[in-house]
């Protein structure tokens, strides 16, 4: 069993919590690994991923009593050291509801939900902002996405800024276990980057896959075991370091059901979400912010 270091915490007061957080062995570089195929309306395909994309492996299992003291988060919790998940208020739920997101089937129906509705996406918008004032820590926090992820894709992350604007989803590439890297800062600085408040408007349980370091702790280790040439580890790199000499730290599995949020620091550790094993669209809304409580 791989030993797990204190770092990025979890908090949340959903019941038995931890009995549903799972641990694995590690990650694998994608060509080791067979990928979950996509076979979902009319698509058939296996995802595509970058180069060198690392994935994780799929031996998922209990957390236990020990690995839960090094997760569950303490009272010091702020926005970059603790990773939080939750049930959203009812009055959402009834507006999501009312939007009908849940009736999605393609990635391109999610915004119909709201041009035919303009509306609710104003009382969305507005109750949006209310609920996340008491998460908001007094700091600025904005919308950044709402969109869609097709079923059964391992890592869904993909960078589509290179790609055109009709674009394919059998044309993405996965990038695998990654950091997000918004602004061009030093690896020592991510932590001020603030966290993302994602919440599941699917049908299925999704998941969210982290590894419980920071960005801090992972140059420190490649540090230790790279000597001197850890000079050239920077934001663009250091997932594929990490991930390369460090084939055996966990990555921890979040199980996020529909209506859930979880909130957490992704500049400032490795992370995806992970639509494995679902059979219908995973739609999701995005804010970043410097959420806590
Ligand atoms: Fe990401």
């Amino acid at each position: 069993m791989n030993i797990i270091q204190n770092g990025i915490r979890l908090h949340s007061t959903i019941e038995n919590f931890f009995e549903e957080i799972q641990i694995n062995s590690g990650t694998t570089h994608h060509s080791n690994q067979e990928k979950s195929k996509v076979n979902y309306l009319d698509w058939s395909f296996v995802p595509q991923y970058e180069d060198d994309a690392y994935v994780v492996h799929r031996d998922w299992r209990k957390l236990s009593a020990t690995e839960i003291k090094s997760l569950r988060a303490t009272s010091n919790r702020n926005y970059y050291n603790t990773i939080y998940v939750g049930d959203i208020s009812d009055e959402l739920k009834e507006i999501f509801d009312a939007l009908k997101f849940k009736e999605c089937l393609q990635p391109k129906d999610v915004h119909e939900c709201m041009k035919r509705d303009h509306d609710m996406t104003l009382k969305l918008s507005n109750t949006m902002q209310t609920y996340l004032n008491d998460f908001a820590n007094e700091k600025p926090f904005h919308f950044h996405f709402i969109g869609a992820n097709l079923p059964n894709i391992d890592m869904v992350a993909a960078d589509n800024t290179m790609l055109p604007p009709d674009h394919q989803e059998e044309d993405k590439k996965c990038m695998g276990i990654h950091n997000d890297g918004a602004e061009p800062t030093s690896v020592h600085a991510t932590y001020k980057s603030g966290n993302r408040f994602t919440i599941n408007l699917g049908n299925e349980t999704r998941y969210f896959l982290y590894v419980n370091l920071s960005l801090t702790q992972a140059f420190n280790m490649l540090k230790e075991k790279l000597g001197i040439s850890v000079e050239h580890v920077d934001l663009y790199n250091i997932s594929k370091l990490f991930f390369k000499h460090f084939p055996d730290y966990p990555v921890i599995r979040i199980p996020q059901k529909p209506y859930q949020y979880y909130i957490a620091p992704t500049d400032h550790c490795f992370h995806d979400g992970s639509t494995y094993g679902m059979t219908t669209l995973d739609v999701l809304m995005i804010y970043f912010g410097k959420f806590q409580y």
